[in-house]
């Protein structure tokens, strides 16, 4: 079992390059195979998430060549089975992306149930709505989703609440539909703008992406493109409050300063300075972070992928703060381990109620999920004494070469293997 060995007290103080965003990465490979024309996807995460998806296109058919560790050639013209039954692509959530794609192209798709970090119960019934507005018939079968139409045609879709999954699914099922589709009500974080951006280089013809209302007149055909997924918004947040946590000066390199507007302002509230350049954001903490209040939103709203990591910044603040978590229930499990290591914080239903201390505890903590994981990395970055962060598995699902990042910042961490019989730990 891979844990991370961390001393905390060092300010990191440097400068970081992004890569590209996961969550956007998940829904681009997913609309490469709605052409047969080779597609081409540049500025990729090297992450488990990725390669999971990855693996569940090759799985059914799609030809997916390795240009380099970032870059990948896909041909959907292969794609020889409309189904997708794995336990192993279940662990990613996105999977789900590929009922969209292949009800989109071949007018029937089946997929397992979609697992992924257990942050909250995740419905999928606004997918289910979408599809069905397009013409499909949609079974949940054993636990597999099997959606099918004879033909799909454009319609009026509303959600009843804003989620970005089923705005992303009916995207890469409506486009490809007869006629025009209205999609009122829908997510528009920088990833649903970059999956239109993506669709249009295709041939697509959709409007609106980011705005309250996507149109998208069908096409009957798409074809290859050359694309580069946006900077990850949430690896970008998690280091710049890594320079708030630790009273550090880092220097965040290929972001889109603007998707990170709502970051900054609560790093501006909290006591840091922010500077913004073209391509890159400096983050200055150089005094006691102070209290504030926080909801989690749909964009551009406070990301809930970002509420673990300002928890822990407000466990440092001084005097009281809360969070409120609007969009998962189950994305407060972190505060327990918090706790363990000397913070103060009391959850009532959604909201948490935080008292800042001068100073965290090292402790041995254990990454409930991904954003969860990596906010107790940066806890201990911040912690006096030595900590021990299990759950690793979850944190590669969404960050690349993380310890080796925040090493290049100063950070004392290290990765060891634990034999799970012995005590000895390798250091890998
Ligand atoms: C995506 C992100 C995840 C992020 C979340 C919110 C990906 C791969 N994952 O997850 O990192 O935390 O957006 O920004 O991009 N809901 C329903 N019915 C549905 C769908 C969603 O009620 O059919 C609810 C959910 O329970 C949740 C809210 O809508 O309360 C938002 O969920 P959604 O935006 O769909 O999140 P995901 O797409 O799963």
């Amino acid at each position: 079992m891979e844990q991370y060995i961390v001393r905390g007290g060092n300010p990191l103080i440097g400068e970081v390059d992004i890569y590209g965003a996961k969550n956007a990465a998940l829904a681009l490979i997913p609309a490469a195979i709605l052409t047969d024309e080779p597609v081409i996807i540049d500025n990729l995460p090297d992450v488990s998430d990725i390669n999971v998806m990855l693996d569940a296109i090759a799985h059914i058919g799609a030809t997916v060549q390795r240009i380099n560790r970032h870059k990948v050639k896909i041909i959907g013209a292969t794609v020889s089975s409309h189904a997708i039954d794995d336990d192993y692509i279940r662990k990613i959530r996105a999977s789900y992306y590929l009922l969209g794609s292949l009800l989109g192209r071949y007018r029937e798709a089946e997929v397992a149930m979609p697992g992924g970090c257990v942050i909250g119960a995740r419905p999928i019934d606004q997918h289910i709505k979408g599809f069905e507005a397009l013409g499909a018939k949609v079974d949940l079968d054993g636990g597999q989703v099997k959606a099918k139409a004879q033909e799909l045609i454009g319609n009026h879709i509303y959600f009843d609440v804003v989620s970005v999954g089923a705005t992303i699914n009916v995207l890469l099922a409506a486009v490809l539909a007869e006629g025009n589709t209205i999609i009122e009500n829908p997510a528009k974080e920088p990833h649903v703008v970059d999956l239109a951006s993506m669709l249009n280089s295709m041939g697509a013809r959709i409007r609106g992406a980011g705005t309250d209302v996507i149109r998208i007149k069908g096409v009957s055909k798409l074809h290859g493109t050359e694309y580069t997924v946006i900077p990850d918004q949430i690896e970008a947040g998690t280091f710049m409050f890594a320079a708030a946590v630790t009273g550090g000066d880092v220097t965040v390199n290929n972001v889109i300063p603007k998707h990170l507007e709502s970051i900054t302002s609560k790093l501006k509230d909290i006591g840091c300075r922010v500077e913004e350049y073209d391509e890159a954001v400096r983050v200055i903490a150089d005094k006691r972070l102070k209290s504030t209040r926080v909801k989690t939103m749909p964009y551009p709203g406070f990301p809930t992928d970002m509420q673990p990591q300002i928890g822990v910044a407000l466990a440092l603040a001084e005097g009281t703060s809360t969070i409120t978590e609007n969009i998962f229930e189950n994305r407060f499990k972190y505060v327990a381990e918090l706790v363990r290591m000397g913070a103060k914080i009391k959850v009532e239903s959604n909201t948490a109620i935080i008292t800042g201390v001068e100073k965290l505890k090292g402790a041995k903590v254990s990454a409930p999920d991904l954003r969860a994981g990596a906010a107790l990395v940066l806890a201990a970055l911040s912690a006096d004494g030595v900590s021990q962060v299990d759950g690793l598995q979850y944190i590669k699902r969404g960050y690349e070469n993380f310890s080796g990042k925040l090493r290049k910042l100063g950070a004392d961490i290290k990765k060891v293997n634990i034999d799970e019989n012995s005590s000895a730990a390798r250091i890998v």
